[in-house]
Formats: C-alpha cells, sequence, structure tokens
C-alpha cells in the first residue's frame, strides 16, 4: 500500500472534472433543446387545418420568409405559444414536406 500518495482532494485537481460535468451537462441540454417540429406542428396546428392548408391550390405562401411568418402569425392564435426556435424548425419542416422554397 502506498498511502503517501494518497492527498486531500485540493480544488485545483477537481476541476478538471468539473470542466467535464460541465460539458456533459451542456450536450445534454442542447440535446433536450432539439425540437420535435413533426410533433408540434401535429400538436399545437391540426386543431385549425391540416395539411391541405400548405397545399391549397390558391396558397399564400410564396417565400421562406412568409411561411416563416406565416408560422409565427399563426402561432400566436395559440395559447400555447412556441418559441422562435419552435417556430423556425415548425417552418422548415413545412418547407421540407410541401413548399420546398430555397431557405
Ligand atoms: C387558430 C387557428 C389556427 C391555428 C391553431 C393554426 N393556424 Fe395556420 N392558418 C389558419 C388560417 C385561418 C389560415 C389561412 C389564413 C389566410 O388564408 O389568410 C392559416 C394558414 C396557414 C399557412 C399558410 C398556408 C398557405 O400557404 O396559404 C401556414 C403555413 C400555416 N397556417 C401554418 C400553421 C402552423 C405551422 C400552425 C401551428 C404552429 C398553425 N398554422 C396553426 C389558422 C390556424
Amino acid at each position: 500500500m502506498h498511502h503517501e500518495h494518497l492527498k486531500p482532494v485540493s480544488a485545483h485537481s477537481i476541476a478538471p472534472l468539473i470542466g467535464v460535468l460541465m460539458m456533459l451537462f451542456a450536450l445534454s441540454a442542447s440535446a433536450a433543446e432539439e425540437v420535435d417540429a413533426a410533433g408540434l406542428l401535429e400538436q399545437h396546428c391540426s386543431s385549425c387545418h391540416g395539411s391541405e392548408m400548405y397545399t391549397r391550390e390558391d396558397r399564400k405562401v410564396n417565400s421562406f420568409s412568409a411561411l416563416r411568418k406565416q408560422v409565427a402569425a399563426c402561432n400566436s392564435n395559440l395559447n400555447t405559444g412556441l418559441s422562435a426556435d419552435e417556430v423556425d424548425a415548425v417552418a422548415s419542416l413545412l418547407n421540407e414536406r410541401h413548399y420546398n422554397f430555397a431557405e
């Protein structure tokens, strides 16, 4: 046994461990923020209209910024209120599925 190697834990020696823990925390926090756009669309948007709204012949939206604006406008009708990130993600999803504008 080499008891002479046991030193009291100093702040200096646990600093790298704290750094690793903070990184892991940041990673898990950013994973939790990942937006489930399809789920949001299903949950919040299908009460008023389904995808027929995005594919109708005389649809109003004709650019990605107009699409994002319309999603934000519809979002403001909702009590839950999507975050800016969620509006972005839902607009991108609709663009992918139906509109195909250059973002
Ligand atoms: C309170 C009812 C309501 C809710 C909830 C709602 N919408 Fe709408 N949405 C409308 C109406 C009404 C229109 C048609 C507006 C018009 O023609 O002027 C529309 C139109 C749209 C359009 C434009 C379609 C086009 O190209 O002409 C998009 C895109 C859209 N909604 C997305 C969404 C999204 C995404 C959500 C969920 C975040 C959502 N809407 C939730 C009522 C709603």
